[in-house]
């Protein structure tokens, strides 16, 4: 049998990591938007396939350029779609020297050095951060679905029975992340059994609502057990009232969840971090590093105020590991802390991201987030004929665009093609959403690479995009 083809690894890594430097320095005059045209997708599934002789590294290098090139580039100073990745790059080096390392996170046995990092990462989180008791701990996941099926499997475990669990009623708000149906589905509840409570005027819990939702559950032989409350709600930034949210859980004696996947990173802004305040009297909390933490996907966490609480949901053992059975608290197996066996060290590339950039730096990021969308509001309140239906909060607003003459339902038309205009031109990428059932632009701004003079350019370029299409609504049909 043919040996394998020995690679120069160092070659290798010297022309990865140069293209990888050219291609980062390169995202600000690229495409925010690029997606395979139907005529190039057989030529890419023709590099897709493996070859019986391998390939030179400069094709393949070169391959990967054209692959990658049809990708949002969700890390672009001006895409504000979804939520984006102002992923820094200290990240993705981090990431390569984890990678390189190939630790096994599982057991304290595989992996002390990184599993003593993200022990202490995440109690320094935890209780510097967000105000937890000694007891608290967690666990680095994926992103934030994972993060909140795992906090949703630990409120169902610490909150029911197994008889219970088909009365079992779960409370979110209408504005609350797919990702909790999802987790809760992926757990076995029926959609019936989520109850997704209405928003007051300002897009928040309605806690009266809540409360009254609860009482008529109970009467009615049900069991209420848990209630999620969003620390920045993924279509407006709101963050509901916990402090509101935690009394009513301790009356009834339910979970009290934070979905912080998006803004728990608000607590390490030292001027913003009060939006949060009772975010610590949750049981437990999802925050995502891949988010507002500057790091590549996928870093995420679940963090609970008291770890046991973990361990008891998802501690294993198995007779082929018994020799990396933990041996006392202090020296966690993370296998037991979540719902992964191998996993990559993930808390590495954050540990290398904090180490270099510094805490003070890491606040003023996330600080400029908020000042982005406070700069684009004010620049919007400046002009005519546009009208915001969210303020500025936690770096995302939105807005539209309302001329007066144009009949109420042309509006949502006009506005989608003022965001594909503006994808098109290069301009911007502010995708759309509902609020209250509108069309609305969406802007969400957290990338510490766009200035305060190039938010407001992009909303003067929104407003030239605005008035140019005016002309196009077809008076007879109110169309576009
Ligand atoms: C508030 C919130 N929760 C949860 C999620 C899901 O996180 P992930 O996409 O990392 O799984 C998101 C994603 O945008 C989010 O904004």
């Amino acid at each position: 049998m043919a040996a394998a083809p020995k690679h120069d690894v160092a070659e290798i890594a010297h022309k990865v990591l140069k293209l990888c430097v050219q291609e980062r320095q390169n995202v600000p005059s690229q495409p925010i938007v690029s997606i395979v045209p139907p005529q190039n997708e057989r030529e890419i599934g023709s590099i897709a396939k493996p070859s019986q002789a391998p390939s030179s590294i400069d094709v393949t290098l070169s391959h990967a350029e054209k692959i990658f090139g049809y990708r949002v580039r969700m890390d672009h100073p001006r895409f504000f779609g979804f939520i984006p990745s102002p992923a820094s790059d200290l990240s993705w080096l981090g990431e390569i020297l984890n990678s390189a390392y190939n630790t096994h996170a599982g057991s304290w046995f595989q992996s002390s050095g990184p599993s003593a990092v993200e022990k202490h990462l995440l109690s320094w989180l935890a209780r510097d951060a967000i105000g937890y008791p000694e007891m608290a701990g967690g666990c680095f996941v994926s992103g934030g679905s994972m993060a909140n099926l795992s906090a949703l499997m630990v409120a169902r475990d610490q909150k029911l029975s197994f008889e219970d669990r088909s009365k079992a009623v779960a409370y979110t708000s209408d504005q609350t992340h797919s990702s909790l149906a999802k987790g809760l589905g992926i757990l076995g509840f029926h959609p019936n059994q989520i109850r997704k409570v209405a928003c007051d005027d300002k897009m928040r819990i309605n806690t009266t609502l809540l409360q009254s939702a609860i009482e008529e559950d109970n009467a009615s032989g049900k069991i209420p057990f848990l209630i999620v409350g969003n620390a920045g709600t993924t279509n407006t930034g709101t963050v509901d009232p916990f402090p509101e949210l935690a009394a009513i859980a301790r009356e009834h004696g339910l979970w009290l969840h934070a979905d912080g996947a998006y803004g728990a990173s608000a607590l390490l802004c030292k001027s913003r971090r009060s939006i949060l305040n009772g975010i610590e009297l949750c049981d437990s909390l999802s925050w995502d590093a891949h988010k507002w933490l500057f790091q590549t996907y996928g870093c995420g966490m679940v963090l609970v105020r008291n770890r046991k609480n973990l361990t008891s949901t998802f501690g294993t053992s198995a007779e082929y590991t018994q020799d990396a059975a933990e041996t006392a608290e202090s020296f966690p197996n993370f296998w037991n802390y979540g719902p992964e066996l191998t996993r990559p060290a993930r808390a590495m590339k954050l540990w290398f991201s904090f180490q270099l950039l510094g805490l003070d730096a890491i606040d003023n990021y996330i600080n400029h987030g908020f000042e982005l969308a406070e700069i684009a509001q004010s620049s919007l309140e400046r002009l005519p004929d546009w009208e915001i239906l969210s303020s500025a909060q936690m770096g995302i607003i939105c807005f539209r665009y309302k001329p007066s003459g144009i009949p109420a339902e042309s509006l949502d038309g006009l506005n989608a093609k003022i965001s594909q205009t503006a994808i098109e031109e290069n301009l911007a990428a502010p995708l759309t959403t509902r609020i209250r059932g509108v069309l609305v632009l969406r802007i969400c701004c957290i990338h510490p690479g766009l200035s305060g003079e190039e938010m407001v350019a992009v909303i003067d370029g929104l407003n030239q995009v605005a008035k140019s299409l005016l002309p196009s609504i077809d008076s007879k049909t109110n169309g576009l």
